[in-house]
């Protein structure tokens, strides 16, 4: 049995507890995180937290701990799982209080953290992708519990044996239903934007958008077309537990360049050394 950290107690998960009452259970009222450690190091801690008060301003809950409180109880996580990778689920929800549609005021928000094992990736490799219309809300810069419009959709993809919805909104590339989408063409990358609230700005998106730079290749954030899937010469998905992977087929047709991906396994590899000289050590 994992052990996981609910409101300042270290507890065996299943005699982690909350209310009935919990905002985040009956309204999906709530913001998370998801990171991973490997060899007892976390990966993106710093920006994970920044993205986490963000959220937590924006949907106007509190901050409930520091920043080097987090820090310690993913360190004691770690320590009581014998350092073994670990991803890392961090919810934070508005708290326990009379079911209403306005926020209460004066209420502890719920700190829960949880971890399990994490099976570092297969390396670089191949996945089949659907498109699908992003029929999702406004707001999806914000990372919500309420996840159900990604659910759907994901689940659309499963039953149709593909491993990740790629999202069209009015003829634009958004992102994956659990995922962001990088695309590459003529040895130029591209991602889209993240200032329209129409996708999450992904952690992993960005370090891969400095891994690219850094390796003197041109990554650029805009608009991206679905059309320009069609035609693109390798397709990438990112994230913090799958790192980056590439879209072999879509739409039961194969990307680009079949089965060579130049540029991602490139990347592939030198995010991983990235990553080697930027995890967090105790
Ligand atoms: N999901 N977009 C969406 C909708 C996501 O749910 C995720 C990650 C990403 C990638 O973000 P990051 O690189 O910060 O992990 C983009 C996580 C892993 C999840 O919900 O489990």
């Amino acid at each position: 049995m994992t052990t996981c950290f609910l409101n300042g107690n270290y507890l065996g998960i299943e005699d982690a507890k909350i209310s009935v009452l919990d905002r985040g259970f009956i309204f999906g009222d709530s913001v998370y995180e998801v990171l991973t450690s490997q060899d007892g190091k976390i990966f993106g801690l710093d920006d994970h937290l920044v993205r986490l008060e963000k959220n937590l301003s924006e949907v106007a809950i509190p901050f409930p701990m520091s920043r080097e409180s987090w820090r310690d109880v993913l360190a004691k996580l770690i320590s009581i799982h014998k350092r073994i990778d670990l991803s890392f689920y961090i919810q934070v929800s508005r708290g326990a209080a009379p079911r209403s549609h306005i926020f209460p005021r004066d209420v502890m928000p719920t700190v829960f953290v949880m971890c399990q094992p994490y099976l570092v990736g297969r390396g670089f490799h191949q996945v089949t992708c659907i498109t699908l219309e992003d029929n999702r809300w406004g707001r999806c810069d914000i990372k919500t519990t309420s996840l159900l419009p990604n659910l759907l959709l994901k689940n659309v993809a499963t039953e149709k044996g593909a491993y990740e919805a790629i999202l069209i909104r009015d003829g634009y590339v958004t992102e994956g239903a659990s995922s962001n989408i990088f695309v590459v063409k003529d040895r130029q990358v591209f991602t889209p934007a993240t200032n329209d609230r129409t996708i999450l700005p992904g952690v992993t998106r960005k370090l891969i958008c400095d891994v690219v730079r850094s390796v003197g290749i041109t990554c650029t954030e805009r608009e991206v077309l679905r059309d320009e899937l069609s035609c693109a010469d390798e397709i990438w998905l990112t994230s913090s537990t799958s790192d980056i992977v590439a879209v072999g087929i879509l739409d039961q047709i194969s990307v680009g360049t079949k089965f060579h991906y130049p540029i991602g396994r490139r990347i592939h590899s030198a995010f991983k050394d990235y990553k080697a000289d930027n995890s967090l050590g105790f």
